[in-house]
């Protein structure tokens, strides 16, 4: 029976956009996605586009994602009582307002000055876990104290120096973080024409390595290698060369007028470049993290079912089906196509995250009716941040959320746990 009470972050948000509509106030950034994405473009430089939107080579796998998510529709439920909703979900023995959380988004400065601390912002306003990434533009003990008491993860990219692996776990664990998530789809950087036609990588320029920056085992690396005598010949000083100089110079902790001086900069690019990845790494490696952390380990990347039960049998604690948004390997599945295989495998036993392609809390529900437990959120924010820092992410959620919360009302469900399969049809091809 009916009770006539309602509670909805959807309708706040909905209303508070039309109210304030009514006194000739528009939302900060555009909430339709494409509009988002468009928008974004026109406010972010030639570069931070291509390193943003760009993916791998023809970047089908970024079609496929979209593709994958449209293939299923929604069979709206009707009469079912869903005037007081929740959209809370349990992860890691956390409660979590909604099933968002913000995807690890490296060099985040390239958006907007305000870069992680501005993203860490957002993220307590509206109460969205962030996961802070291994490539930030910030430490991430300053992204920590911006998230105040919201909760953090922390994505590791797993170093071939292993001391660096310890010294960057024992301080994601110092700043509090609820989990580990380490990304395995990244052992080797993707082919990404984009950049590539531009010559483009930002850690080039000393941009998104400031938690390298920041370690104590890492400068130490960077000290020996700047003690070293240099080999080869120097770069010619060209233009192009001579603002590289600056931004590494720039980027680096300390004075720039210092930095420019100084053999360390640049030895901190180049010891980066050598350490950032471990390209040897198989499931036996495992273990040692899992000796290292008591922390809930969360593998990011897996695509196959049985990389999945792999994750499951090495005392992982989680996965999320992502493809790193179509930037790493060209004409891979579509991230939602295998969702469905990893969760039938994983089986409940640990909690099966998803990312890739969500653009919409419409797609966010069909990604929970699939088995997803929660869904990371990653472009989408990234523009919001590029078009009005803070307050930008600050509705990219909002309009998440809001969008989440009303659809889950209109199919007939209050919860997220009451989503599943039997709320979907998947149309051909
Ligand atoms: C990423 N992603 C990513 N993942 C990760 O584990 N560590 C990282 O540092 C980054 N950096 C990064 C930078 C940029 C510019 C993008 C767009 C993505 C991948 C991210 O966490 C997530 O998997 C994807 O963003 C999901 O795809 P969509 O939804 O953004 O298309």
């Amino acid at each position: 029976m009916g009770t006539g009470r309602t509670t909805s972050v959807g309708r706040e948000t909905q209303s508070r956009i039309y109210r304030d509509g009514a006194l000739g106030r528009r939302p900060v950034v555009p909430v339709g996605p494409d509009r988002l994405e468009r928008a974004a473009q026109r406010a972010m430089s030639r570069a931070a586009w291509a390193y943003v939107a760009g993916s791998a080579g023809q970047e089908r796998t970024v079609r496929a994602n979209r593709e994958a998510l449209d293939r299923w529709r929604l069979v709206p439920r009707m009469l079912r009582d869903v005037a007081s909703r929740s959209t809370e979900v349990e992860l890691f023995g956390q409660r979590l307002p909604s099933p968002l959380l913000l995807a690890p988004v490296g060099v985040l400065e390239m958006a907007s000055r305000g870069a992680d601390v501005a993203v860490a912002r957002a993220a307590a306003e509206v109460g969205t876990p962030m996961v802070v990434s291994t490539q930030g533009s910030v430490p991430m003990e300053v992204t920590a104290r911006a998230l105040g008491s919201t909760p953090s993860w922390y994505q590791l990219y797993w170093s071939s120096d292993r001391d660096l692996v310890r010294s960057l776990v024992r301080r994601a664990e110092a700043i509090g973080s609820t989990a580990l998530v380490v990304t395995l789809d990244t052992t080797l950087l993707g082919w990404r024409p984009r950049d590539l036609d531009l010559g483009s990588l930002p850690f080039a320029r000393g941009l998104g390595i400031a938690q390298y920056t920041s370690d104590p085992v890492f400068t130490e690396l960077v000290r020996r290698r700047a003690a070293q005598p240099r080999t080869g010949p120097s770069p010619r000083p060209t233009p192009a060369a001579l603002r590289t100089l600056a931004s590494v110079a720039r980027a680096h902790p300390g004075s720039t007028r210092a930095n420019l001086r100084s053999a360390l900069p640049r030895a901190a690019v180049e010891t980066f470049l050598d350490v950032f990845a471990d390209p040897s790494l198989t499931w036996d490696d495992l273990a040692w993290l899992r000796d290292l952390t008591a922390l809930p380990i969360v593998l990011k990347g897996v695509q196959h079912r049985e990389d999945a039960a792999l994750a499951v049998r090495h005392g992982m604690d989680g996965v999320v089906v992502s493809n790193h948004g179509g930037r790493q390997v060209d004409g891979a599945v579509g991230a939602l196509d295998a969702l469905p295989g990893v969760v039938e495998e994983v089986a409940g036993r640990v909690p099966v995250l998803f990312d890739s392609g969500v653009r919409s809390g419409a797609d966010v529900v069909t990604a929970l009716a699939l088995g997803a437990r929660a869904v990371l959120v990653g472009r989408p924010y990234v523009y919001g941040l590029a078009l009005a820092g803070r307050a930008g992410v600050v509705e990219v959620l909002q309009h998440l959320q809001a969008e989440l919360d009303l659809t889950m009302g209109l199919v007939g469900v209050r919860t997220p746990a009451e989503l599943g399969p039997q709320l979907l049809v998947r149309t051909t091809p």
